[in-house]
């Protein structure tokens, strides 16, 4: 189960997020994860688990070319050489010799040094340390500014994306331009959404677990989930999620739940 991004390249439809995990349990982690079937695994410089999520991935029986190795750069390496350094150091913590998807982590606009950023992850792109390139956090004025600036659209926006967030307009400027949609805390970071009372409804109806249900809505709007699990049994609930389907009337009831933003303001987020 694919989609295709705009440089023509195929990604998973579902893959692994692992924030919060540290080396040793994003490597036990993305072990069994790509035992289960998993072939995305989503990490990042700034969660400090590139070794952890590297060993694992070269440690696997599954040839490194079937698995999509998502890593984002952090924001203390923007501008053009600090990026292409950025890339490096997470290419040798990885232990690879390229990444599928190389991502810048936040836009930091009160820098704005990411279209700087955005040149140097272009010749990543054209050295093949990058296969594919593209960004987090971002909204549509800063995309079409570094596309405008280079020729070149980023191929993915990973955004904060879950029912009670569902960023319908975001997500509908993305599929007019051709830009696939990330989910990160897809689960809502847990509890609270898989407790929802239309959630376990729809759970109890369907004879899904809440998660299942969760990750169905995703998968329809067309999005990418990356559910964080560091729990054998509840990675292999995300992952199958493949035989079965919500309605149209079950997906508007999960688009309108209320909640709001859990994860870091794009505008103002200046940690990562
Ligand atoms: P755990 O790692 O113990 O499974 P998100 O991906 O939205 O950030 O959510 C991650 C959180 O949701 C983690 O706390 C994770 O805990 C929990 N989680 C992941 N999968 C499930 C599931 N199938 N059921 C319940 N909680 C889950």
């Amino acid at each position: 189960m694919t989609v295709m991004l705009a440089d023509g390249r195929p990604m998973p439809r579902l893959g692994l997020g692992t924030w919060p995990m540290d080396d040793e349990e994003a490597r036990q982690a993305v072990t069994h994860a790509l035992s289960l079937g998993y072939r995305l695994v989503d990490t990042a410089a700034a969660y400090g688990n590139e070794r952890g999520v590297g060993a694992a991935v070269n440690e696997a029986a599954v040839p490194r070319e079937d698995v999509f190795v998502t890593t984002k750069l952090r924001g203390a390496d923007h501008g053009y050489d600090a990026a292409l350094r950025g890339c490096e150091a997470s290419l040798g913590r990885l232990g690879l010799d390229y990444v599928d998807l190389y991502l810048i982590h936040w836009p930091l606009p009160g820098r704005d040094l990411y279209t700087d950023t955005w040149r140097a992850f272009v010749r990543l792109r054209e050295e093949g340390l990058a296969r594919s390139i593209g960004v987090s956090n971002f909204t549509p004025p800063q995309i079409e500014r570094i596309a405008g600036e280079t020729g070149v659209w980023p191929v993915l926006n990973q955004i904060e994306l879950h029912p009670g967030f569902a960023q319908t307009g975001l997500r509908a400027w993305h599929a007019d331009h051709g830009v696939i949609t990330e989910s990160w805390s897809p689960l809502g970071l847990g509890q609270k959404l898989l407790d929802d009372p239309v959630v376990t409804e729809l759970a109890t109806a369907h004879g899904r677990t809440p998660a299942q249900v969760v990750l169905r809505w995703h998968l329809q709007l067309g999005a990418v989930p990356i559910p964080k699990s560091a729990d054998t049994d509840r990675m292999r609930q995300n992952f199958e999620v493949f035989d079965f389907s919500l309605t149209p009337d079950e997906m508007a009831r999960l688009d309108a739940l209320p909640g709001g933003r859990i994860g870091g303001d794009p505008d103002t987020h200046v940690e990562l």
